[in-house]
């Protein structure tokens, strides 16, 4: 029984803390993400055997599942987790910046997710975990296409669940609340105030449990979780004014 795991973007933050804990737990890794110095300098420090295939995974996506053939492992857990964002106004944000972000947080998901799944259904066992985010609920101006990227994260991965019931194979969609990461500064807003914020171990730990328990989604965290199911229950005409409220650019930078 193959027990392989492969995480993109385990370079840094939630990536990394899945490698780290899913390691603890005895899987066998494959690490991607750009940066192939910090995927050595973690593979060195953990305790299962760790192939680590440097990727920008907004280009190469495609042909990343032959070089993981080439290593001679089944993936049988694939996290997909690397992913930006961006916070300005859509127009301001750097021409080809949003079409990157759409490339890497959905085409490549996509890519990979056909690219490994057929194995994991002929062998009955396996599954995929999506880093979607709260910011998938609703609609999400000044991060109108990351919003929107979660969200098609959120809706991939409830109708594969589906798809796939009965054959073995799990998908789970985890949608934190903020969490300290590279995040931020890769997203403009670095050294912002995170209200709410949840440590990544306990993202992770939660992440894992719901896959365990085949929970199909989670909101890690307690009182994001809850504040997160009172917003559902809010008009969208009123969510959408309090996050252009709170997400002002010019506010935001400030605080
Ligand atoms: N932090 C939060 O508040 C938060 C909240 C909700 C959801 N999330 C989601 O959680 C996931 C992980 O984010 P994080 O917070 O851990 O951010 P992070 O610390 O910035 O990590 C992002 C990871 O993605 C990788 N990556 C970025 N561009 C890539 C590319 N073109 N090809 C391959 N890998 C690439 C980065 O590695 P390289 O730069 O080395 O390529 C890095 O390992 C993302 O999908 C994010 O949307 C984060």
């Amino acid at each position: 029984m193959s027990n392989v795991a492969m995480i993109t973007g385990a370079s840094s933050g939630i990536g990394e803390e899945f490698a780290r804990q899913l390691a603890a737990r005895g899987h066998d890794l494959v690490l991607v993400a750009r940066r192939a110095d910090r995927l050595e300098r973690l593979a060195a420090e953990l305790p299962t055997k760790v192939h680590v295939l440097p990727c920008d995974l907004g280009a190469d996506a495609a042909a990343l599942p032959a070089r993981v053939e080439a290593l001679g492992v089944d993936v049988d857990l694939l996290v997909n987790n690397a992913g930006f964002g961006n916070h300005d106004r859509f127009w301001k944000i750097p021409e080809g910046r949003d079409a990157a972000q759409v490339r890497l947080n959905c085409e490549a998901v996509v890519t990979l997710s056909r690219a490994f799944l057929p194995a994991m259904v002929d062998r009955g066992a396996g599954g995929i975990i999506n880093l979607s985010s709260i910011f998938g609920f609703q609609p999400m101006p000044y991060e109108a296409v990351y919003g929107a990227s979660k969200a098609f994260l959120l809706s991939f991965s409830a109708a594969l669940r589906v798809e796939l019931k009965g054959s073995g194979v799990r998908v789970l969609a985890v949608c934190p609340g903020p969490v300290a990461t590279e995040f931020q500064e890769t997203a403009g807003v670095g050294g912002i105030k995170l209200v709410g914020k949840i440590p990544v171990e306990r993202v992770v730990e939660q992440a894992l449990r719901a896959y365990d328990r085949d929970a199909g989604s989670i909101v890690p965290g307690g009182a994001i979780r809850w504040f997160t199911r009172a917003q559902r229950l809010m008009p969208q005409s009123l969510t959408l004014r309090m996050s252009e409220k709170f997400g002002r650019p010019e506010k935001l930078r400030k605080s």
